[in-house]
């Protein structure tokens, strides 16, 4: 069994997902009313948070995902006690933070990165920090080097040891002057939960803005500590002594959102995600119109429908917030699929995230990948050497095929290409989707497809 499938099951597991492989008879709409709960990339970092306050903190809409399973054990190693109060409501005490087995953080990490983001918390609580090699997903080779240097300006000092990444803290932590290469929303994240508990003042210059990074400021605050955000992208932490417990609802699942209303377009279906907002969602929104399909905000979320009548094709250039972002163009390409003409996905984040494409033409979809990007395409952000380019031509009807998921986003593009083809697919490694989208298969139940899990 190779590294995917493995983590693919271990994935599922945690979820009490029973099978890795499901059967899709696609062609039909999806159409029905789902509820969309709190952000993986904010639920992740805010429970590492709470290993820097002093008193309990309660974290809520947290969903119910393999990714949260995987930070649960990892802070539970590390002694914080971590109970389910109710469905979607966690409480974590830190009061006897102690240092774990490095043999159990590292199983439990499998592919994650969520580790990287203990080094900063775990220098502050216990003067050191023990990490292993990163995984993630398979989308590109996502160093860690920002990460590593931020941490040395605060102080650390890393050395590489046969296990992974040993951290220390001889002299404490104390504030710093970072200016990030890129606006990585990891290593603003590391420099985020290191700074705060700093002695003194640090300033971040080019930091990610992304709106879960706002939500985890804002829980910072709620522990008291001092962050300003300035035009700019300059973020001013003012280190404090002590942090308490938060109280907090989790920002929605903005990913999770574009995923399922991608796939509301794909089938030519109607969906309703409940508790979806506006503000979050504007570039997506935009996109989403250009390429002829109809939403309608509401109170309690937002629909999302297929209209009737042509998609239009559409150039999009992946970027940091407030652009297009990178997780939200794989399920967008399926139904680009079925637009008339050519559409371009640039890719400028990542340096591998267009893989997933080949299972598309396999199933009948017309991409080209140009893996030294586009030249023409107007450009926000100066060009990095990583960028990549789909040219789709459309519309090309899918048929079903064999496929098998290679990481989170791909997978869920390869799930609507499945319910979006004429026919039958079986897709294996779906465990991989249980590590970002709660109870899918359930979804998917609520919005009408066909297809079985195998056994
Ligand atoms: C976060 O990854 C998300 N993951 C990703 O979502 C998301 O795609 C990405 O941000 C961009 O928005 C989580 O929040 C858990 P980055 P992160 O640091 O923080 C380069 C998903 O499926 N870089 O902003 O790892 C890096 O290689 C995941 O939900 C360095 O060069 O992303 C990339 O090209 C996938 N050195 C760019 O920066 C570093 O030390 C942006 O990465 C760090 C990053």
């Amino acid at each position: 069994m190779n590294a995917l499938t493995k983590d693919s099951r271990k994935a599922a597991a945690r979820v009490g997902l029973t099978s890795d492989v499901i059967t899709i008879d696609g062609g039909k709409p999806l159409t029905g009313e789902i509820h969309i709960r709190g952000a993986k990339n904010l639920v992740t970092k805010a429970m590492v948070a709470a290993l820097l306050a002093e008193s309990p903190s309660v974290l809520r809409d947290v969903p119910a995902i393999s990714d949260v399973g995987v930070v649960t054990g990892m802070l539970e190693a590390y002694g914080v006690a971590v109970d389910t109060l109710e469905d979607g409501v966690l409480r974590f005490d830190p009061s006897n933070v102690l240092r774990a087995h490095f043999a159990e953080i590292d199983a439990l990490a499998g592919s994650s990165r969520i580790p990287i983001l203990f080094c900063g918390p775990l220098l502050h609580r216990l003067g050191e920090a023990l990490i292993p090699d990163l995984g993630g997903c398979r989308i590109g080779d996502r160093p860690i080097d920002f990460h590593m240097d931020a941490l040395r300006a605060f102080g650390a000092v890393v050395d590489k040891s046969y296990e992974g990444i040993r951290l220390t803290a001889p002299d404490g932590l104390h504030g710093a002057d970072i200016e990030l290469p890129y606006p990585s929303v990891g290593a603003t994240e590391q420099v985020l939960l290191t700074a705060v508990l700093a002695k003194g003042t640090t300033e971040l210059r080019n930091a990610a803005i992304e709106p879960e990074i706002m939500d985890l400021i804002a829980i910072l605050q709620k522990m008291g500590a001092i962050i300003n955000v300035e035009p700019n992208r300059v973020i001013f932490i003012e280190g404090v002594e002590h942090l308490s417990g938060y109280d907090h609802r989790a920002i929605f699942d903005r990913n999770e959102a574009a995923s399922w209303a991608s796939a509301a377009l794909a089938t030519k279906g109607d969906i309703v995600l409940l508790g979806a907002r506006q503000q979050e969602l504007m570039t997506f929104l935009n996109i989403f119109r250009k390429v002829g399909g109809a939403f309608d905000v509401r109170e309690d979320g937002i629909r999302f429908w297929h209209p009737g009548g042509e998609l239009k094709p559409v150039v999009v250039e992946t970027d940091v917030h407030p652009g297009f972002m990178t997780d939200w163009q794989q399920p967008l390409v399926v139904a680009l699929t079925q637009a008339h003409g050519h559409s371009v996905v640039h890719e400028t984040v990542y340096e591998n995230r267009l893989g997933f494409t080949d299972a598309l033409n396999q199933m009948g979809a017309n991409i080209v990948v140009h893996s030294a990007g586009l030249e023409s395409v107007t450009r926000r952000v100066p060009r990095r050497p990583l960028e990549q380019a789909a040219v789709i031509e459309g519309p090309t009807p899918l048929h079903g095929a064999d496929i098998e998921i290679p990481d989170l986003r791909g997978g869920f593009s390869h799930l609507i290409a499945a319910l979006t083809a004429e026919g039958r697919s079986r897709v294996s490694n779906v465990g991989i989707i249980a590590r970002g989208y709660e109870h899918f298969v359930h979804k998917l139940e609520l919005l009408g497809a066909e297809f079985s899990l195998e056994d």
